[in-house]
Order: structure tokens, then sequence, then C-alpha cells
């Protein structure tokens, strides 16, 4: 059986997500690990929380909390909502795991050993007005690469460089926004990924069916002298993973935690071995170890634009590096940004709408729908609640809903509530049988290559044909003349509700259970059109499913649009 191990980027622990971040990673990843698992594949699908580095310090201290406590507390928040969305994750772990202290140590021994690490002496910034070291986020400058003049000391948001605090030009303070800043000297452990600049290249290289997005973004960096600059992995932080070399000491590294762009990534790999010490699987190093069973596994990553650096070159390096053979990732599906009514959402900020919120006014289905049939795959995509209304109405509840009360309530009334007996299927139904047969091989294309837009539209156009037989074949006509014919159109379009669902179940989970549910059978996804379509037998007893999605209002919609048009307090 084949399997698929599927990550995705691990979201920050501080404050809840919006909905951009959500259709960057773990939603996309989440229909994918549905889809694989639907056409019967083993699949390992993970996520977790990144919980080291100065955000999450900050954070708790604002909120008057011990970080681990913190912590703790905003992991069960991000869970809730991963479940609130349906997000299927084998395991939501955690990147401050026991399990990722110890094999993020574990790497860090492994590339010493292999002379990638050097100790050098660093300068850090250092600010008077904040009396402390200012990690990377928290200066802000402008990006000698692109001009952007609010950079990060990690990486410009803009042009998406990765950077280093003393690269920015005229550098302040993020906290106090203070250019009294003065630099102090440290020792720092450097990983010495520039060494393999060859190597990484021509791993790049041999990704022929990547995205463009993401292998323009690794060859971009690769390529610019200073993208594949050796980069710091320790930091002078309280809160994180302290350094050692294996289970040794590091002398001079006292008080020194691994910076959290080093064990983060690591944490995909410690979330396996989590799970197993939790009972949700047997082994995880059939899924991460070649040597183990893993050379059958394909690693499918996801992830926004901005990691993906990260995920080309630093966490590649980190895996070649350790000389060990650990799996390394085999696609990378990468995504633009999506937009929030006419400018950008942002966490900082509180613009847009985030997780908690989505979830009060409406249940996950309309927003899994809307979100990843406008996933920014080739380009930004823009969220606004006239398009949302539209869509949501058009296809949720005009199309697919209307087609499932429709044909259930027909036939209750002239049937009850069982599958008619009584005449055969003709022309139309064949023709519709052929059609389908051809939409499912599309959409199961579409699905297989991770074009999200392009399958949420072959999925919207099965949806649609359904609608259209219906609405021709018109079994309320044909009942007075001719009832026996009334009767295999009704048995046809019933059939067509577990096909749906059984089709329709990455994307919109609930409401495919429902159907199904309704119908009385099982998900299951159809291996050909022409055998589901006549699943149901003669006789098969159903009920009629509650309404499925009601519609959005105009009024409705302009009170959200109205309160989501601020900012979260
Ligand atoms: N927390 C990061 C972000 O939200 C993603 C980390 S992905 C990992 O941008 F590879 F580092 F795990
Ligand atoms: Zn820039």
């Amino acid at each position: 059986m084949a399997r698929t191990l599927i990550t995705s980027a691990i979201p920050y622990i501080n404050g809840i997500k919006h909905l951009g971040n959500l259709v960057g990673s773990q939603l996309p990843a989440d229909l994918y690990a549905r889809y694989l698992r639907a056409r019967g594949q083993e699949v390992l699908f993970l996520c977790a929380t990144d919980e080291h580095g100065t955000p999450a310090e900050l954070a708790a201290a604002k909120a008057g909390k011990p970080v681990a406590e913190y912590c703790a507390e905003m992991w069960k928040v991000q869970a809730a909502l991963a479940q609130g969305f349906r997000l299927s994750f084998d395991h939501f772990g955690r990147s401050s795991s026991p399990q990722n202290h110890k094999l993020t140590q574990h790497f860090a021994g492994k590339l010493a050993d292999a002379g990638l690490i050097s100790e050098v002496s660093e300068k850090q910034v250092y600010s008077n007005a904040d009396g402390r070291f200012l990690p990377d986020r928290y200066i802000e400058g402008t990006c000698p690469n692109c001009g952007y003049d609010k950079a990060r000391g990690d990486q410009c948001e803009n042009c998406t460089k990765q950077l280093d605090p003393t690269d920015l030009i005229e550098p302040r303070s993020a906290i106090s926004g203070s250019t009294d800043l003065e630099v102090r000297e440290t020792k720092h452990l450097y990983l010495r990924q520039s060494s393999m600049r060859d190597q990484l290249n021509e791993w790049i290289d041999s990704k022929t069916d990547w995205p463009i997005l993401t292998t323009s973004i690794a060859k971009k960096w690769l390529n610019d002298g200073d993208g594949l600059q050796d980069r710091g992995i320790t930091r002078d932080l309280d809160w994180g993973i302290p350094v050692k070399r294996g289970e040794d000491d590091w002398p001079g590294m006292e008080g020194k935690v691994f910076y959290v762009w080093f064990d983060a990534p690591i944490e995909y790999i410690a979330c396996a071995a989590e799970a197993v010490d939790e009972g949700k699987i047997s082994d995880w190093e059939r899924w991460w170890r070649v040597d183990k069973g893993g050379e059958d596994v394909r690693y499918v990553q996801f992830m926004g634009k901005d990691n993906v650096p990260f995920h080309t070159l630093s966490f590649p390096a980190t895996i070649l590096g350790s000389g060990e053979p650990w799996k390394l990732v085999d696609y990378i599906k990468s995504f633009n940004y999506l937009n929030y009514d006419g400018g950008q959402f942002s966490t900082s900020q509180g613009r847009g709408v985030f997780m908690d919120q989505a979830l009060e006014i409406l249940p996950s289905d309309y927003w899994r729908w809307w979100l990843l049939s406008h996933a920014p795959e080739t380009s930004d995509s823009e969220f606004t609640w006239e398009a949302f209304q539209q869509d949501v109405n058009k296809d949720l509840a005009d199309v697919l809903g209307n087609f499932v009360s429709r044909i259930t309530k027909f036939c209750r009334s002239k049937f009850g509530e069982v599958v008619p007996e009584g005449g055969a299927y003709g022309a139309q139904e064949t023709a519709l049988i052929a059609d389908l047969e051809d939409r499912l091989a599309r959409y199961q294309a579409r699905m297989d290559a991770i074009d999200i837009r392009k399958a949420a539209a072959e999925l919207r156009a099965i949806w649609v044909a359904g609608n259209e037989y219906l609405q021709s074949a018109a079994p309320w006509s044909a009942f007075k003349e001719d009832p026996e014919r009334a009767a295999a159109i009704t048995r046809f379009a019933l059939n067509l509700i577990p096909f749906y669902a059984g089709l329709s179940s990455p994307f919109i989970p609930d409401a495919a259970a429902a159907m199904a549910e309704a119908m009385g059978t099982d998900l299951e996804w159809p291996t050909d059109a022409k055998a589901a379509l006549s699943r149901l037998p003669e006789g098969h007893t159903f009920t009629v499913p509650d309404v499925l999605f009601a519609k959005i209002a105009d009024e409705q919609r302009e009170e959200w649009a109205a309160k989501f048009s601020g900012v979260r307090t």
C-alpha cells in the first residue's frame, strides 16, 4: 500500500491564527491527507505548535504567565480550533516536547561531528532603552536587498530574503522604537550550510515536478550569493532547547538555547515520536528513516511562501549534514498570501478574520469550501465578504444543498423515504454516467497533483452536472404520465448523493458525513461512476437530511463585514 507522510508548517504558539494562515498550510494539507486516505493510502499527517523564540516569551509576559504555562494553554486553544476546522492530524504535537529536545540536540551533535558547525564570536544587538539583547525579529529596519522599511532582523517579509539583524539599514527596536542600540560580543554556533551549496543545488535540480513558486524561491536564494550564508543556530534566551552536543554539555554554550528555526522543523520528526509515545501509532522510524522502511514513503510538505527558504535550504542542510538516513521532502506545496478586503491579514494588527471568530459565525465547511476553492496558488488571492457570500450561496446552497434537498423531498412525497423500484436507467442516465466518469478522472488528477483550485472547480462541475440532470429529467413532470420513468430518475438522482458525499468529503467533511448518513451508507470514494450510481438498491431506506447549507443573507453579510472591518483588540 502506498504511504504518504504529510506535514503542515507548524503555527507559532503566540495567538490564534487567521484564515490567511489557515489556507496557507494546515487546511490544504488536511485536504490532501483526507483525499489520500479516501483513496486507500496509508497516511501520517503531522502538525504541531512552534513554541520557542521571543514571540512566545513576549506573549507570555504580556499575558502575565510563565512561558511554559502560556504555551501549554495556547496549545490547547490551537488544538481545539484545529478540531473545529476538522483538521485531521494524526498527531498535533509541540516543538517544546522532550522528544524534540532530544532530537534537536542529537542533530546538533551529528552536525558538529561532521564539521558543519562553527563557533563564532558574534556581535549582538543590545538595546539600552529596553535593557536587553534584541532577538532578530525585534529589530526592524530597511531591507538591504529590496529597500522595504519594515524588514525584520530574521527575514524581509517583502522579498523573503533571510537576514541577520546587523544587515538592516537604520535598525531600531521593535519593542520601543529606540535607535539607541549597541552591539555586544557573544559566542554562538553557526550551521555551515554554505559548504553544502552544490549538494543542495543538485537536490533541488532533481525536483522537476515541484511548483514554480517553490523552486523559484529556493533557486533564488541558493544562487544569489549570500542566500546560503552560514546561519546562527543559537540564541541568548531562557525559553528554548538548551544547547547540547547530543547528550553532552557544550562548553561555552551555557545558558544558550537553539534558535527557534533550527528546532522547529525537527519537530516534524519529533512529532511522530510523540505520536508513538502517546500510543497513536506504533512506529515512527518507518516514516522517517530511509533505512527503516521510509524509502517507500512519499513525503509532502505544505507551507506559505515565506517558509520556503527554511524548508528548501536550512532544514535539508540539517538533514543532509547529519550524515544519517533521515527522510528528505519529496514535494513542497507552497502558497502565496490570502489578502483581506483590500489589505493584508495581519496578526500583529489584528486585521481580518481569525479562526475562533470564523467558527463563531459559521460551521467549518463553509470556510473550508471557500478558502480551498480560492487557495492562493498561482498568485495572491483576496477574501471579500461579497465574494464569500456569493460563492457560498451559489456553490453550497443553490447547487449542492438544493440538489440534495430537492430530490430527497420529492422522493419522500411521491414514494416515501425509500429508493423507488421500477423503471430502468435510460439514455440520459447513461450519458451522465459517461460524463461523470470523465469528470471523476479529471478531479482525481487535479487532487493527485494538489492543484487545489482546479480540483475544486472539477468538484463544483460534478455537482452542477447532477443539478442540470435533475432539472432536465424533471421526475416531477414524468411522474404524471410515466411513474416508472420517474422512479428510475429518482433512484438515479438519489444515488448521486452518496457519490457526491464521497467525492466532497476532503473539502466539506461534515456535510459529506451528513449526506452519507441520511442515505444510510458509509462514506466511500467511488472507484467507477457506473457502479457507484447503482449503489443504493431499490427498497433501500433513507431520511431527508436537514438543510445542509443555509444561504447568507445580505443583512448578515453587511453585519459581518462591519464587525470585522476594524482591528481585533
Ligand atoms: N512557525 C512558522 C511560521 O508560522 C513555521 C515553522 S515551520 C517549521 O511561519 F518548519 F519550522 F516547522
Ligand atoms: Zn527585502
